[in-house]
């Protein structure tokens, strides 16, 4: 048994694979285009372990797809391969489009015509699992309930936009083909292996780096953090036992303002790694000019997969950011070469030679 994972080289998919093969011995085969997002080094631990297949390619190549999913006759895909940075799609929304909308569509119907030659019983068994964002339901104000499974898409960026047009392909190839898809909609990650373009380790790489730690506008936007093991547990967990159709909203329930957010990162650098001048990273806080269009705030509302699956975070808030900071400071010499890009030179070297 096998299953194929799109975009396993990047922060949640390969938090998913090292998760996985702690537990199992399932092979996966791992297909990623390798953007500036996707860093093998995320995966060194798996060097030589046969039970991970690294396979370079574009969920948009129809004939490369089309082969694999021949070749290992996997028993469901995961779709994690995206375009996934809001600042990057309001500046180049094209990638956006291609990857995120056009790249699931070709991946789909190279999916629904392995899924339409299996024989009836491995049909049934048969999964295809989307990972998709909270940001397709845009924007709440701050006395407004959380998002549920059935709240209205009403996305605001380029990069939601492109996510949501995605979801709804993946839930026409359900209701047009009776393809087995599940979709999950889940909130900010943080965690180990994130690249330092999102808030959480950017902070923690310029705090170090002793540069300003960009805030943008007010900085009372909120997001609802989850820490990214508790992700990959629950997207193991409806991929196992979630309900073909359906659609699950994951999240931390733990809703913070973004300059909250930024006051516990400096206060943990404080402990773990104090400024030698004595001072507090805080005094590294810049308010800068705000994101167009930026959403004030989103909140998932994860009633239906704590009761239908059981899925709950262990992390809290407090212990997830303890972890994430130590993993920083432990792992710099990672941070030094996605920042340096010393990981891409690798990537020239062993594929465009
Ligand atoms: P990421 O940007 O860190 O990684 C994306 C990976 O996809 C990279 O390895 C990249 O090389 C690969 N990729 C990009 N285009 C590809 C293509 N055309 N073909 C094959 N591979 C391609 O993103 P992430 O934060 O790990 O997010 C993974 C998924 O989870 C995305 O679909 C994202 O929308 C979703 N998501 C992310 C968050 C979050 O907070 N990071 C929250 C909810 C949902
Ligand atoms: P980000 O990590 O980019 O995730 P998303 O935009 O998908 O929620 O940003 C999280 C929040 O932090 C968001 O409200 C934008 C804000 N932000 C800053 O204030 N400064 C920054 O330098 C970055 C990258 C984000």
């Amino acid at each position: 048994m096998s299953i194929v994972v799109t975009g396993g080289a990047g922060f949640i998919g390969a938090n998913f694979l090292l998760d996985w093969f702690r537990s199992q011995d399932e092979t996966i085969i791992n297909v990623d285009k390798l953007t500036y997002a996707g860093n093998l080094e995320n995966l060194a631990s798996l060097q030589g372990d046969a039970r991970h297949q690294f396979v370079r390619g574009d969920i948009g190549d129809s004939t490369l797809m089309t082969r694999l999913l021949a070749q290992h006759t996997p028993r469901a895909v995961i779709n994690f391969a995206a375009e996934s940075h809001v600042d990057r799609s309001i500046h180049g929304p094209e990638e956006f489009i291609q990857t995120n909308i056009v790249g699931t569509f070709r991946l789909l119907e190279a999916v629904r015509q392995y899924w339409d030659g299996l024989s009836a019983a491995d049909r049934v068994l048969f999964r295809f699992l989307h990972v998709s964002t909270d940001e397709v339901y845009g924007s709440l104000e701050l006395d407004d309930p959380a998002f549920t499974e059935d709240r209205r898409y009403e996305p605001n960026s380029p990069y939601s936009a492109s996510k949501a047009a995605s979801d709804h392909l993946v839930r026409a190839y359900h209701h047009t083909y009776g393809l087995p898809v599940l979709t999950t909609n889940c909130s900010n990650n943080y965690g180990p292996f994130q690249f330092p373009e999102k808030l959480i380790p950017l902070v923690i790489h310029n705090a170090l780096a002793g540069k300003p730690l960009p805030v943008y506008g007010d900085g009372q936007q909120v997001r609802d953090w989850l820490y990214v093991g508790d992700h990959c547990r629950a997207i193991q967990r409806i991929l196992e036992i979630g309900r073909v159709g359906e659609t699950y909203n994951i999240g931390g329930g733990s809703q913070r303002v973004n300059l909250n957010v930024v006051h516990t990162l400096c206060r943990e650098l404080d402990e773990f790694q104090p400024r030698s001048d004595g001072k507090s990273y805080q005094e590294q806080i810049a308010f800068v000019k705000d994101r167009p269009g930026h959403d004030r705030r989103y909140a998932i509302d994860a009633t239906k997969i704590d009761r239908q699956l059981g899925w709950k975070p262990a992390e809290t808030f407090e212990s997830g950011m303890q972890k994430t900071v130590r993993w920083y400071l432990d792992n710099q010499p990672w941070v030094q070469n996605v920042t340096s890009g010393t990981y891409r030179s690798w990537v020239e070297k062993h594929y465009c030679a």
